[in-house]
């Protein structure tokens, strides 16, 4: 089968090979699958650059997030069968970037009916990310004012729509006139072109100087240090990535006066520590597509081919919604 395999680190378009490889065997625990779709996330990227807190031993295929359909299935799986349409993580070292991969029963879920293969292969990584932040970890309320960076984006387009499905008034901050596009199609209430306009001076004008109830930051850097300066008292401000590539050194006096709160989030880690949450999350998700509130933005639905790309563009920042490889 044709994989893309990482033999050596660094950027997407410098390093991926497309590869000829075995079609990978399921151990214990774990569904062989035929790929139906994969969705491209930062974490790729970085995993590819050496640059994640996860390194898989080389050589490995990424595609961290994907949907397929079960061909095979490992002693002691339980939760799925075969000729099953799930969605899931990856199970490590064979991602989504190839026509067949690995995933994890424990962490496979139904594919929602609602959803075509490559909006469910994007309906994982991004969705939860933003329910875990602006639910558990934040505590998101109705009425409550939320600020999203990057908001055109993977992650951030999710946080969005749950921003809006939550009854929370939505500030987008977006980098340049496209992403303004996107970010108003989404239902943001307030959108601020980072490129052009001052988000300190926007955020506080467009909620009478009060500041933003609960901050959702994929990008770190100066997006962070703006939102210390308009986040209200008793703020919420989620650390969810740096795609900046500056992560910040707080000022922690800076929230003590202030009265804010910062708060650190790692998705993963809930697999090990909680994964029922993530079925949780999971039911919940799906009953908001089933009513219309929320549904993955697929931007792009290319091909096996065009993996190197894809990512690549997405780690240069120019990529709106979710960047898809479609069997
Ligand atoms: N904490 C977690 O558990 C968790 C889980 C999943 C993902 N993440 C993180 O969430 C972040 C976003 O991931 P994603 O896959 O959804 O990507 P993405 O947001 O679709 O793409 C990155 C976006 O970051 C913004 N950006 C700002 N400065 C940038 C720069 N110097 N280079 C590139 N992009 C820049 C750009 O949006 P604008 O131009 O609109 O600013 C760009 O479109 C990543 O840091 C990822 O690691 C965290």
């Amino acid at each position: 089968m044709k994989a893309w395999q990482v033999h050596e680190l660094g950027r997407p378009v410098d390093v991926l090979r497309l590869d000829d490889i075995p079609t990978p065997v399921p151990g214990p625990g774990q569904l062989g699958v035929r790929v139906l779709a994969a969705a491209a996330n930062f974490p790729d990227v970085l995993m590819i650059s050496g640059g994640y807190q996860v390194r898989p031993p080389l050589p490995f295929t990424p595609g961290i997030e994907l949907c397929g359909e079960v061909l095979a299935v490992g002693e002691g799986v339980t939760r799925s069968a075969i000729g099953d349409r799930v969605i899931g993580s990856w199970a490590m070292p064979h991602g989504g970037f190839a026509e067949h991969a690995l995933m994890i029963d424990e962490l496979s879920y139904p594919a929602p009916a609602a959803l075509d293969d490559a909006e469910a292969a994007s309906f994982h990584v991004g969705h939860q990310t933003a329910w875990f932040g602006l639910y558990r970890r934040a505590g998101l309320k109705p009425g409550e004012t939320l600020l999203v960076h990057a908001a055109a984006g993977g992650v951030g387009h999710a946080a969005v729509q749950l921003g809006k499905a939550t009854g929370a008034r939505v500030i987008a901050v977006v980098g340049g006139p496209e992403k303004v596009d996107v970010a108003r199609s989404l239902g943001a209430d307030v959108v601020i072109d980072r490129t052009t306009t001052d988000i300190v001076a926007a955020v506080k004008e467009a909620t009478g100087g009060r500041g933003a109830d609960v901050v959702f930051d994929p990008v770190g850097g100066a997006s962070y240090t703006a939102s210390t300066k308009c986040i209200a008292f008793e703020g919420r401000l989620v650390v969810v990535g740096f795609t900046s590539g500056e992560i910040p050194a707080p000022a922690l006096g800076h929230a003590l006066v202030k009265n804010y709160s910062i708060v650190g989030l790692h998705w993963g880690l809930y697999a090990t520590h909680d994964p029922e949450s993530i079925r949780r999350a999971h039911d919940d998700l799906t009953a908001l597509v089933d009513t219309g509130a929320i549904r993955p933005l697929v931007s792009e639905r290319l091909a096996l081919d065009d993996v190197p790309d894809g990512l690549q563009r997405l780690a240069d920042g120019t990529t709106t919604g979710r960047v898809t490889f479609v069997a």
